[in-house]
């Protein structure tokens, strides 16, 4: 008998889950067979509540019918182009059109197909920039404790979560991290901003005078840092960075792979910050999470640096097969049609305040420690279980989906961030839900 006639649809071995408990959930597997805007349907059939947006990117909500038939028509249209010297129209229009939504000044796009795939290129760019400017001796990047920039080799080198980096040997040389903003004790239960902090930005200042500002090519920062468990900056702490890159030269990344296209009720959350970085990364819901893509913005100055020399060579020898892929193009402006036809940016914003308001009524249940909303995002942080961190977030996480709500945890945090087309009954759904799992938690 041919060994592949052995292989049946429910074994569940061969695929290696990313960042999962395999063994557990291959014992009790969780599958979503089905999706529309604000519920999955599972494999038996239940219904349950989004309140994740898949993980960060579903911000229009699920199967949405412009986005579903952009991509149908264009995969039997023209399925694919050869991203390196060809084009194809939809990729440039695609870019033009992110270009009139972001902040002034960055007005070119390159495409990558993941937020890891944008953050390495975004290093990559920062660091070619100085070159190319004959400035070469800027080599060195900085990152940010707790910070989380996906997961090639670039991005967990300037990112600072510790169980990301450590199995991996030296990973880049020349980098070095400030320190992260949280302080439970002074900004516990925040709404927005936090109060104190916005001091620490000059952890930049001050690494910068360690290995003399002229080696520093960029330092790169999660506006909101997400993955971590919601760490919202102090007021004034972009600002701040901003003018130390500034008297220094440096470049600023805003890693806005979570906080783009909506999620802080802006386009992006250097408007709602109001500072502009030199570049930034993005990807999630610029498609609606629905086929991989991302995209990275740079001010005019830094593109210009790189167009000169014999016109017959290529600028930047960085670049993926699937860079602006048909498909996702034609998924990216149908979802960016999606969120301009349905306000959904606005719509973030308004309901801004009632989700905080929200979210923040479960302070005081059992095991919640601290509370913090921004935007459409909430963390609500756990009491670890003495000696066995992350198993009561992890065991919420399971009761929820019992309950028929997807939540996220990260370590002993909830954290939340629902499609922008929830509405304020299913905002009071997930607080209910977690209410009465924060009640009967061990
Ligand atoms: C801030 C940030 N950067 C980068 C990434 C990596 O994105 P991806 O998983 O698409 O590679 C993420 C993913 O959550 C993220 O939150």
């Amino acid at each position: 008998m041919n060994e592949h006639a052995a292989i049946t649809p429910n074994n569940l071995e061969a695929f290696w889950m990313p960042f999962s408990a395999n063994r557990q959930f291959k014992q009790a597997p969780r599958m979503f067979v089905g999706a529309k805007d604000m519920h999955y349907t599972t494999a038996e059939g239940r219904q349950v509540l989004d309140g994740t947006a898949g993980l960060w990117c579903v911000n229009a909500g699920h199967c949405r019918p412009l986005i579903v038939e952009a991509i149908q028509r264009q995969a039997a249209e023209l399925d694919y182009a050869p991203a390196f010297q060809m084009g194809h129209p939809k990729a440039f229009e695609l870019a033009s059109r992110l270009a009139t939504i972001a902040p002034a000044g960055l007005d070119h796009v390159f495409f990558t197909n993941s937020g890891s795939e944008s953050v390495d290129t975004a290093l990559k760019i920062a660091l070619a920039y100085h070159r190319a400017k004959g400035d070469g001796a800027r080599f060195r990047l900085i990152g940010r404790e707790r910070g989380y920039h996906g997961v090639n080799f670039g991005g967990i080198s300037v990112g600072g979560i510790v169980g990301n980096r450590k199995m991996f040997g030296t990973l880049l040389t020349g980098v070095d991290h400030m320190r992260h903003t949280h302080d439970a004790e002074r900004n516990g239960f925040s709404r927005g901003e936090a109060e104190h902090g916005a001091d620490l930005a000059d952890d930049l200042a001050r690494i910068a005078a360690l290995h003399d500002p002229s080696t520093i090519a960029a330092v790169i920062v999660e506006p909101v840092a997400g993955s971590t468990g919601v760490l919202p900056p102090p007021k004034g702490y972009l600002k701040r960075l901003r003018e130390i890159c500034d008297q220094h030269g440096i470049l600023l990344i805003f890693d806005e792979v979570i906080t783009g296209y909506g999620r802080m009720g802006t386009a992006f959350a250097a408007d709602y910050f109001g500072v502009t970085p030199d570049i930034m990364v993005t990807a999630k819901g610029l498609t609606n999470g629905v086929i991989p893509m991302g995209a990275v913005y740079v001010k005019d100055e830094i593109y210009d640096a790189f167009m000169s020399g014999a016109e017959h060579l290529i600028e930047f020898a960085h670049g993926y097969t699937y860079s602006g892929s048909p498909i996702a193009a034609a998924a990216g402006l149908a979802t960016l049609e999606t969120y301009k036809e349905e306000g959904l940016f606005e719509r973030a914003k308004a309901l801004e305040p009632v989700w905080a308001e929200a979210i923040h009524s479960l302070k005081g249940e059992p095991h919640v420690i601290d509370i913090r909303t921004i935007g459409l995002i909430g963390a609500i942080e756990l009491q670890p279980i003495a000696g066995e961190p992350t198993r009561r977030a992890f065991s919420a996480f399971l009761k929820a989906y019992e309950a028929g709500l997807l939540i996220r945890t990260t370590g002993d945090i909830i954290a939340l961030s629902p499609p922008l087309i929830i509405s304020e009954g299913q905002i009071g759904e997930i607080v209910d839900v977690l209410r009465t799992i924060l009640k009967n938690l061990d």
